[in-house]
């Protein structure tokens, strides 16, 4: 639940904001963000770290949620900003986000993308393959700069999540492998190359995962790696970036680790491993994306049909699915949903959220309880803040929801809802 959530009468409360009369105002679908949720997790993330370790920085993947507004709140809240590609950087400098504090992400970033990274003035850009690197050095020389880059390190370690989602494992497109000493072998290379610093390596071993013992392997080999380094090319690494993938709730049964629980385990395990393999300790960073964001985040529809097929199940269709979520279709993703304008009465009824897109798969949440549906009503969808408006589309012409931002009893539309002329914006006569 986002941290404001509330029941008042009969109605849903979020930010002080009845989700009721939002949904009327704006219309569905519809996001909602708790703009003091996100801005809390921000700070406890920092707190968490910095109160362990002094020399960090939280970064933002903006891949689970970005438009102007988030970008500001990031800034004010002072974490960096990791972008995946040009058109997140895009958000960054639109918004004057401070682009030292800028790192770029991406297995194939292109060069026209590198260079206006490169020329906007990005903190780091992390390198993540050996033709990268030349492209990099060239185009870094070219505007006559020396950048400072991270290696990206496939550390080997499998995390425990979904497969579509795990990445530090030793099948990935991701980074460098450790394999038959190809990271540590690049090394050379990118110390040899003109135009840009190695300044620290980095990690990201997946996605929404609760189990920390991940993160411990794999920060072991990362340092490891530092020790190697340091002992055989006689260059210190001065970062390290352990990457996102805290787990978080989607359903009340799920237990996650705190961000102080995973705070503790990375700051313990660099200080481990750096004394155990004697190496200084670097900056720290970790870079979530999900924990800060998805929490804050709900969905609001409204009921169109309801449908009972006798001894299967009943159908509630809601003015939205896979195109504002397309998680539940791609990973079967779980969420809560709850009647807003029933918000007090029990969840009596096991029900499939069905969206409105051509194709079966098309759910929002599948057989989960609800209050008693009936045509018209508010549904709420829990947990929707990460990873939903950044992966959505117009599949059957669906003009991507409004973001609301709610706080104090005030709602600011962060971003209007697409139109008809929106989605053909591009076409040409
Ligand atoms: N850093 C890097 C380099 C990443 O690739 C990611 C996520 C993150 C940080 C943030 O991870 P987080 O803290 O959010 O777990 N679309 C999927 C998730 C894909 C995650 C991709 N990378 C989903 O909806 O579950």
């Amino acid at each position: 639940l986002p941290m404001t959530a509330e029941v008042k009468g009969d109605h849903l409360y979020i930010g002080g904001v009845d989700m009721v009369e939002l949904a009327r105002e704006q219309g569905t679908a519809l996001y909602v963000m708790d703009e003091a949720d996100m801005r809390h997790r921000m700070e406890t993330y920092l707190t968490a770290f910095r109160s362990r370790y002094e020399n960090s920085d939280v970064v933002f993947a903006s891949k689970a949620f970005i438009n102007k507004a988030a970008a500001r709140i990031v800034a004010e809240e002072g974490l960096c900003l990791d972008v995946s590609g040009g058109g997140e950087l895009a958000v960054a400098r639109a918004v004057g986000f401070p682009m030292d504090k800028v790192f770029v992400h991406g297995n194939n970033k292109t060069p026209v993308e590198l260079r206006e990274a490169i020329e906007a003035g990005v903190g780091c850009i992390v390198i993540d393959s050996r033709i990268e690197l030349d492209r990099v050095s060239k185009i870094a020389g070219e505007l006559g700069v020396t950048q400072s880059i991270y290696m990206r390190i496939t550390p080997g370690v499998e995390a425990d999540t979904h497969e579509y989602i795990r990445t530090g494992c030793e099948d990935s497109k991701f980074g460098f492998t450790m394999r038959e000493d190809w990271a540590f072998n690049c090394v050379k290379d990118v110390l040899a190359a003109p135009n840009v610093r190695l300044a620290g390596i980095h990690m990201h071993i997946g996605s929404q995962i609760f189990a920390l013992h991940s993160f411990k392997e794999a920060i072991k080999v990362m340092v490891e790696l530092m020790a190697r380094i340091e002992a055989e090319y006689g260059y210190r690494i001065e970062e390290l970036d352990v990457g996102g993938g805290l787990g978080v709730a989607y359903l009340a049964e799920d237990e996650p680790s705190a961000i102080d629980d995973f705070a503790e385990c990375v700051t313990s395990a660099v200080r481990e491993y750096c004394a155990e393999f004697g190496v200084a300790l670097p900056r720290l960073l970790t870079e979530p994306g999900r924990s800060l964001v998805a929490n804050a985040g709900v969905t609001l529809y409204t009921v169109g049909i309801l449908k009972t097929l006798p001894g299967i199940r009943k159908y509630v269709a809601v003015d939205g699915g896979m195109s504002d979520n397309i998680r539940t279709a791609l990973y079967h993703a779980e969420y809560e949903p709850v009647i807003a304008n029933k918000a007090d009465q029990p969840r009596t009824e096991i029900v499939t959220l069905a969206g409105k897109h051509c194709e079966s798969g098309d759910a929002v949440v599948v057989d989960m309880p609800i209050q008693h549906p009936d045509l018209g009503d508010i549904v709420c969808v829990f947990g929707t803040g990460a990873y939903c408006y950044t992966m959505s589309n117009n599949y059957n012409g669906q003009p991507r929801p409004a973001i609301v931002f709610v706080k104090d009893g005030e709602a600011r539309v962060t971003t209007r809802r697409e139109t008809y002329e929106d989605l053909m914006a591009c076409d040409l006569d």
